[in-house]
């Protein structure tokens, strides 16, 4: 098999290796090798690979239909929808394939309410080191110049602030800005799983300046939703409500699906001819989420999250206390970073040596999402190689 080539668009840096099936949180090269997938396609596989009723739900919905337009009332997306805006506590959600697309719809939410609010050209508070995704508009309201490099003229109407610094939002509130909602992942997942020292009281202040200046507060659990941290949403750490939450990745466990979920205020913002997407919210997606959430459920992986995220975390803070090289070990449930005082990109290939699947992002922090079936013994087996990995590192450096 070839491993390269030249007939895919160069988007990527793949590693020499290709997987053939999957099972649990273990995945099988074409040798029968078997790897501990701690990266769950990043933040994807939320049920781990071939999940008996995963596979169940989109075989069976395949067997009687795949897509139909959204001309027609499709029954699977109704109930899907029912259970998110349950979940949310908001009104009313529009499904599409993907993160960047959920975003594109918040984005347009942002835009609509800015117009409403009488603002020709409305302005959207984005943080630095967030993560949006590569379309023009998300990939504008990311922080970080790589995303952006060679692709400008860049969508305007983004104010970037500091991630977790309320003065910064706050200065922006008093200065006026014709500014109609402010845009966050309330973890960052890309930008090096950075939690708010407070995440509550960070949330809180965001809302109360979004409620007095009445901006919408949006927020992007594209990677930090679904059962992730332990909550089914990361901002339900806090009692703060969003007026639109956007998610994905997680949501149909590997089925391209994303949601754009929105009150009742931005809701009343859309209406028929205004948005939509082809394929978004088919039957067979929709078909995956209900099934990822149902076994969210059943199989309490939430709570499972919480639990092997600390376990993982003891284990990691524990081996690395006295470490100079470990700047901070930072986690919530099963979204982990370790950030270590240097460039850490080999970490990945050394991992790969161990069979651990791992990932290292906004260049120094390595970064877990393992799926959240992942048991016991598996997080400690993943907790052992993590450490040879950058023990091993750490000894060449
Ligand atoms: C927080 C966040 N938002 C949006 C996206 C973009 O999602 P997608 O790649 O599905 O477009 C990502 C992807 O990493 C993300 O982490």
């Amino acid at each position: 098999m070839k491993l390269m080539n030249k007939n895919l668009m160069p988007t990527y840096n793949r590693f020499p290796i290709s997987f053939e099936k999957g099972k649990g949180v273990w995945v099988f090269d074409k040798n029968n090798t078997k790897y501990l997938d701690g990266l769950s396609g990043i933040a994807v596989n939320t049920l781990g690979h071939n999940h008996s009723d995963l596979v169940r739900a989109i075989s069976k919905q395949a067997a009687k239909l795949i897509h139909i337009s959204n001309y027609y009332h499709i029954e699977e997306q109704s109930v899907l929808a029912d259970r998110l805006v349950s979940l949310s506590k908001l009104s009313s959600v529009f499904f599409c394939n993907s993160g960047c697309e959920a975003n594109e719809a918040a984005i347009k939410l942002a835009r609509l309410h800015g117009h409403k609010l009488g603002i020709d050209s409305p302005n959207i508070i984005v943080m630095e080191g967030g993560f949006h995704g590569r379309t023009m508009g998300t990939l504008s309201a990311s922080g970080g110049r790589k995303y952006q490099a060679g692709f400008e003229p860049l969508m305007s109407g983004y104010i970037r602030v500091p991630f977790d610094d309320i003065d910064a939002v706050e200065k922006i509130s008093a200065k006026n800005n014709k500014v109609s909602a402010i845009f966050i992942e309330p973890i960052q997942g890309e930008g090096g799983i950075n939690i708010p020292k407070n995440l509550k009281q960070y949330l809180k202040k965001l809302r109360q300046i979004c409620d007095q200046n009445r901006w919408l507060l949006i927020f992007d659990e594209v990677q930090c939703g679904v059962g992730r941290t332990g909550k089914w949403f990361a901002h339900q750490h806090s009692s703060v409500k969003p007026d639109v939450m956007t998610l994905a990745k997680g949501l149909g466990s590997g089925m391209p699906i994303g949601a754009c979920i929105a009150n009742k205020t931005a809701t009343k913002l859309m209406e028929p001819g205004k948005h939509g997407s082809t394929f978004g919210g088919n039957p067979l997606a929709c078909s995956a989420g209900i099934a990822t959430l149902n076994a969210i459920e059943k199989e309490h992986l939430i709570k499972n999250a919480i639990e092997q995220g600390l376990l993982i975390t003891n284990i990691l803070k524990e081996n690395f206390k006295n470490n100079k090289n470990i700047i901070s070990i930072r986690s919530l449930g099963l979204m982990i970073g370790i950030e270590l005082s240097v460039p850490c990109g080999d970490c990945v290939n050394i991992a790969l040596d161990k069979k651990l699947l791992i990932n290292v992002t906004a260049g120094n922090v390595i970064r877990l999402l393992p799926p959240l079936i992942i048991n016991k013994r598996e997080a400690k087996i993943l907790s052992d190689r993590l450490i040879f990995t950058i023990e091993s590192f750490i000894n060449n450096l």
